[in-house]
């Protein structure tokens, strides 16, 4: 049987849940390829950084989303979630920040 659907799905990209699974304004940790990623619903629009502050490493997916800026929950470091380049806090190293895709109700991640 021809499967004729077509798809948009970058090469590199791996499926990592629905869109239906985090509502707007809230954020989780999700695994891609072994590594610790936290997942942010802004408005409809999904962004995705590496679970760690770039200042001692506490987990960003147990702080807090405001709008585009994530807050670490160990020193209040504020990084934005869209490039995870730090807005205020305490010194630190941007955070590294995936491409994000999504097809239909899925989303799907850059593996790297
Ligand atoms: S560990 Fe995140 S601000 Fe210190």
């Amino acid at each position: 049987m021809d499967d004729d659907r077509v798809t948009t799905i970058p090469e590199g990209f791996v499926a990592i849940g629905r869109t239906t699974d985090l509502a707007p304004g809230q954020m989780k940790f999700v695994a891609v390829e072994g590594e610790r990623r936290v997942l942010a619903n802004v408005d409809g629009a999904f962004f995705l950084l590496r679970d760690q502050c770039g200042h001692r490493n506490a987990l960003l997916s147990r702080g807090r989303l405001d709008g585009y800026a994530i807050e670490c929950p160990l020193h209040f470091a504020r990084f934005d979630v869209r490039t995870g380049q730090l807005i205020d806090g305490p010194i630190s190293a941007a955070v590294r920040a995936y491409a994000v895709h999504v097809e239909g109700d899925t989303i799907y991640a850059s593996r790297s």
